[in-house]
């Protein structure tokens, strides 16, 4: 017998065999500073306390129940997600990974709207499975057809977006920031302006907050740091802070519109998670906790400002960081790498990404920029 893993992702050069808050212990005993933060899922920073003892407690109560049982995390992670969220009446619907959560948002938006088409953006990337690949733009053709008519409009064309959302639209999908892309933010009223004509064509708003959600902006959704809600959002990735979650969340009106029965999930919703996504959700809402988000926002654009850095977008904890023309980034994190500080790579070859854990201190800042800095130190 043999077995090998399918080639789907290009690893780095290095092996990790611990990690502590914002530090990853690698094979040959080096500590890295994490400035990735497992692509947006570190919300507490690695082996939290907290959260560890929260996961153990549930997982010896109560580990599993089929989503048919009433059970206590359930209510509790209610209470504590509602806290965060923006004014007004929610529902949400639990799966396991953002591309479900997308899936279920492009289902319930369709079904609402009885239409069958979706519009959505040049750049944008929300997920692998059928619904979530037909509206993300990636080089490779996922599957051979798209399960409902999608239509793709050039990021942040106001013109563009007004002129193609009429009333044949069902849903409009849209990461507020664009992460993949290049940390690509919208220009000043574009999302206003896609709200409107979605009100005016009576399609449904979704904003896939996958990344840009649970604080990482400094408050807890982008539809409040750009003051635009939308009819749905979804989230994954730091909403349990570790453990494999998908949720669409939907204005109340929203569900009367569609069958009750429309949506289901074995382990989606389950106990454990739950209170994982609980005790996150109180987290990101105790005193000074998203006050630090923007505090270390500040420190890493200013400690950016170095080295092959000539620009630094985005907002809270996901950062872009501009290259001057002839540095590829791939080359750039490769050496960052080398002198202990792990940042991401985007679709765009000049642009880093940074989304660290969103406990971060500020002070950390500097070893971003002596590492910035050392690239450029003549030999
Ligand atoms: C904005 C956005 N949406 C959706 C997804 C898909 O999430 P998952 O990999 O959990 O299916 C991702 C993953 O990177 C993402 O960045």
């Amino acid at each position: 017998m043999k077995l090998t893993e399918f080639r789907a992702y290009k690893r780095l050069s290095i092996s990790v065999v611990a990690a502590e808050g914002c530090e990853l212990v690698l094979a040959d005993g080096r500590r890295v500073l994490d400035l990735y933060g497992g692509h947006c899922v570190n919300t507490l920073g690695a082996g939290d306390e907290e959260l560890g003892l929260t996961i153990q407690r549930q997982w010896k109560r109560l580990s599993f129940a089929t989503n048919l049982l009433d059970h206590a995390p359930r209510r509790d992670f209610q209470n504590a997600f509602a806290a965060n969220l923006p004014a007004g009446e929610w529902q949400y619907f639990c799966t396991n990974s953002g591309a479900e959560a997308n899936e279920n948002a492009l289902k319930l938006a369709l079904a609402a709207t009885g239409r069958s088409k979706v519009v959505y953006f040049k750049g944008a990337f929300h997920g692998r499975t059928a619904a979530a690949a037909a509206v993300s733009d990636t080089k490779l053709a996922a599957f051979p057809s798209t399960p409902f008519t999608a239509v793709k409009l050039p990021w942040g064309d106001e013109l563009a977006a007004r002129a193609a959302i009429d009333a044949t639209v069902g849903a409009v999908i849209l990461e507020p920031i664009q992460s993949l892309a290049g940390v690509v933010e919208p220009p000043t009223g574009f999302l206003e302006s896609v709200r409107r004509a979605c009100d005016h064509a009576g399609a449904l708003l979704i904003f896939d907050e996958v990344q840009t959600g649970n604080g990482r902006l400094g408050v807890p959704w982008a539809s409040q740091h750009f003051g635009v809600i939308p009819d749905l959002f979804t989230t994954a990735k730091g909403a349990a802070a570790g453990l494999p979650i998908g949720l669409t969340v939907l204005k109340s009106e929203l569900a009367t519109r569609v069958p009750e029965s429309l949506l289901g999930s074995t382990f989606g919703g389950g106990p454990v998670v739950l209170a994982a996504a609980a005790e996150t959700a109180r987290r990101i809402a105790a005193p000074g906790f998203l006050e630090r988000v923007r505090a270390t926002s500040a420190a890493l654009k200013r400690a950016s400002m170095h080295g092959p850095v000539t620009g630094v977008r985005g907002a809270g904890l996901l950062l872009g960081l501009e290259l001057e023309q002839g540095h590829v980034a791939a080359t750039v994190r490769d050496r960052l790498l080398e002198r202990g500080v792990l940042v991401g790579t985007s679709d765009d070859p000049r642009i880093l990404r940074l989304s660290p854990s969103l406990t971060l201190e500020p002070h950390e800042a500097s070893r971003l920029e002596e590492a910035l800095d050392s690239l450029t130190v003549p030999a």
